[in-house]
């Protein structure tokens, strides 16, 4: 039976008890880890946050009857125990904190029962994913994530004190809004009051946090929920967390700096590690053409090398095909893998298809200086040697190649090369390579809607130098906009916005909105900027991400308290689900799919 707490108070928690208090009474509460029964003493692995502590019970103690009530402990039971603090009598324990003293139990209250919980409440246990999440609150309750959970909020506190500090306001914005720019699908709310009316759930502040420089606000800072329904990935979730800010009378290099130091911080706070600013810029030109990706990992090489130069007049149909179309032939080097297996290769061919590569042709150089290679015999002893040199080849490397157009063959390699840096574990989690990739392209041709559209949002500044080609060469005019990323993960992004009327014009016309449809969708972001509207910048990160870099973990799921699974639902509370009849109707809402197809709620 449950018993109160009544007539104690805890004095510390597992971890905070060391051997500086030996002899002295303390109070602990938490979690029953393990208990172990030797004969006429039990032991007891309490814990909680902090970490475990050992307490023992031993038969000739005078609580006899505390004994008794030990012996009915099991795992995940919540006590509260009162002791003395003694040196271990046993063998020290160094994994532990608390590993060289123990609490002599002398009274036991026992405030919660448990059941057995569906997996062990401890790091590392087997447990498939879906039954973690589908308990999520016993998953929390492992050492692992609550040291994610921990350095989360390490990293937003420290956040908020350092740019309070440069002097950022933190000002919140709606959660129900109009659709905003980000170019994702919305989650959209139907409202009550204005049946078939819907909010936006915002995908981010964007545009707010521009009407806050209208405002004069001058330095914005908000760390906020922002959703977005796209496909989900290993560090995507359809919310996440941003830390969002904005500043006025800026131009890159102030956003960049601030930024910087921010990071800086973190680091040395949280990690205990100096990194160097400023960090390094790339273009965004020179990100694709060396590593395939506007989100380079830049601690391994592999470097992507054009030899349409040396295959153009060759006789293999593959890569000149690519280069007649357009497009071009590109090479990474897989230094040592020379004599990768037939079967590893075609694995690397498959991967390469998921890219969207039509095959990847190779050549490998054997040992004694000869070739192996999918393509040699199209080609003449100069064309493959020349081929060999490009990519500073030696005896025992493998060389993979993409043709196609360009998107296609960047996006190949770039994939291909991180995917071989995991597999040969050239990744090296202690390296932090923090890096800017600016001057990214303002605009995107989609061949879907057969218009340019917004690389990052519509209300991003072109580069000054461009802005002629608005008219003449759209795809040509880079932007004023910056990426942080860090170890091939894009951590945040932002750029400068355009304040003058008529360049925003402009940029509307670019991307093939009428005067009336940019009304309709932003006019009021248009019509404050008529009042006088300061020259600004922004950027933000993905808490999430950082998080995730800063506890070196893999998945996103794992910064994240109650995370959303692929299909972007909670296995725990089975959202999305359906909703009363009576709830529909007070939003003037039909459901119009036919109810076999509609989903059962689970449970
Ligand atoms: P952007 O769309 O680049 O910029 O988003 C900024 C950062 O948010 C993170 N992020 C995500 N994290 C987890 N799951 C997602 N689905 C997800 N989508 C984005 C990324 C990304 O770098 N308003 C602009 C910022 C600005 O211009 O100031 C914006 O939202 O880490
Ligand atoms: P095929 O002509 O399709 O038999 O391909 C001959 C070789 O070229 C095979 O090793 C293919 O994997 C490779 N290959 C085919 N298409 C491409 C491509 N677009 N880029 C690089 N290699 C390719």
């Amino acid at each position: 039976m449950a018993e109160s707490m009544r007539g104690l108070k805890r004095s510390h928690r597992c971890t905070e008890v060391s051997n500086k208090n030996i002899g002295e009474t303390v109070t602990v509460m938490g979690w029953v880890q393990k208990r172990r029964n030797l004969g006429s003493l039990i032991f007891i692995d309490l814990r909680d946050r902090s970490g475990i502590l050992q307490l023992i019970f031993d038969e000739n103690c005078v609580q006899a009857e505390g004994f008794a009530k030990a012996e009915t402990l099991r795992s995940e039971f919540v006590i509260a125990a009162v002791g003395t603090v003694r040196k271990r009598e046993g063998a020290f324990n160094d994994n532990l904190k608390t590993g060289d003293i123990e609490i002599l139990v002398s009274e036991l209250r026992i405030l919660s029962e448990a059941l057995t919980p569906p997996f062990p409440i401890e790091d590392g246990a087997n447990t498939k994913d879906d039954l973690r999440l589908k308990y999520r609150y016993l998953d929390l309750r492992k050492p692992r994530l609550q040291h994610n959970l921990k350095i989360r909020s390490e990293i937003t506190t420290l956040t908020r004190a350092f740019l309070a500090e440069e002097g950022f306001l933190e000002i919140e914005t709606p959660m129900l809004t109009k659709s905003t720019p980000e170019g994702a699908r919305d989650y959209l709310v139907p409202s009550r009051v204005h049946p078939g009316n819907f909010y936006a759930l915002p995908q981010s502040p964007q545009i707010f946090k521009q009407l806050l420089m209208c405002s004069g606000y001058d330095r914005y800072l908000q760390i906020t929920k922002c959703f977005r329904d796209e496909d989900l990935r290993a560090d995507r979730q359809p919310e996440f967390t941003q830390i969002d800010m904005e500043l006025s009378f800026v131009d890159v290099d102030d956003v960049i700096d601030v930024n910087e130091r921010l990071l800086q911080k973190l680091w040395k706070d949280i990690l205990d590690v100096d990194v160097q600013v400023p960090f390094a810029r790339m273009t965004w030109q020179e990100a694709m053409d060396r590593f395939g990706s506007d989100k380079p990992d830049t601690r391994f090489g592999m470097e992507l090398k054009d030899v349409s130069d040396i295959v153009k007049g060759c006789g293999f149909g593959v890569f000149t095909g690519a280069i007649e179309n357009g497009g071009s032939v590109r090479a990474i080097n897989a230094e040592g893998q020379g004599a990768m297996p037939r079967k590893k290769i075609d694995a690397l061919v498959e991967f390469a298809k998921t890219y969207g590569a039509k095959g990847l042709a190779y050549l490998a150089v054997n040992e004694d200086g000869t070739y192996k290679s999918s393509f040699a015999k199209f080609m003449t002893e100069d064309e493959l040697n020349a081929l060999v040199a490009a990519v500073d080849g030696k005896p025992g490397d493998l060389i993979l190649f993409a043709a196609d157009k360009n998107k296609v063959v960047y996006d190949v390699l770039g994939a291909l090369r991180c995917e071989l840096a995991k597999q040969l574990e050239l990744l090296d989690k202690n390296t932090f390579n923090f890096l800017w990739i600016t001057e990214f392209p303002l605009l995107e041709y989609s061949e879907e809607q057969n218009r340019y559209v917004a690389m990052h949002h519509p209300f991003t500044m072109p580069m000054e130098e461009d802005l002629e080609l608005l008219d003449s060469e759209p795809g040509k005019v880079r932007a004023k906009a910056y990426d942080i990323v860090l170890n091939g993960t894009e951590l945040g992004g932002g750029s400068v916005r355009i304040h003058q009327d008529d360049i925003q014009e402009k940029m509307f016309e670019t991307l093939g909105f009428t005067k009336e449809e940019a009304y309709e969708r932003f006019g009021f972001l248009l019509n404050a900027f008529k009042y006088g509207v300061p020259p600004h910048a922004g950027l933000a990160f993905g808490l999430d991400r950082l998080v995730m870099h800063m506890v070196k973990e893999d998945n996103i799921r794992d910064t994240i308290a109650f995370p959303k699974v692929k299909d972007a639902s909670c296995l725990m509370t089975d959202a999305p689900n359906v909703v009363d009849e009576k709830q529909l109707e007070e939003l003037s809402i039909a459901i119009k799919i036919a109810q076999d197809k509609q989903e059962e709620p689970t449970e």
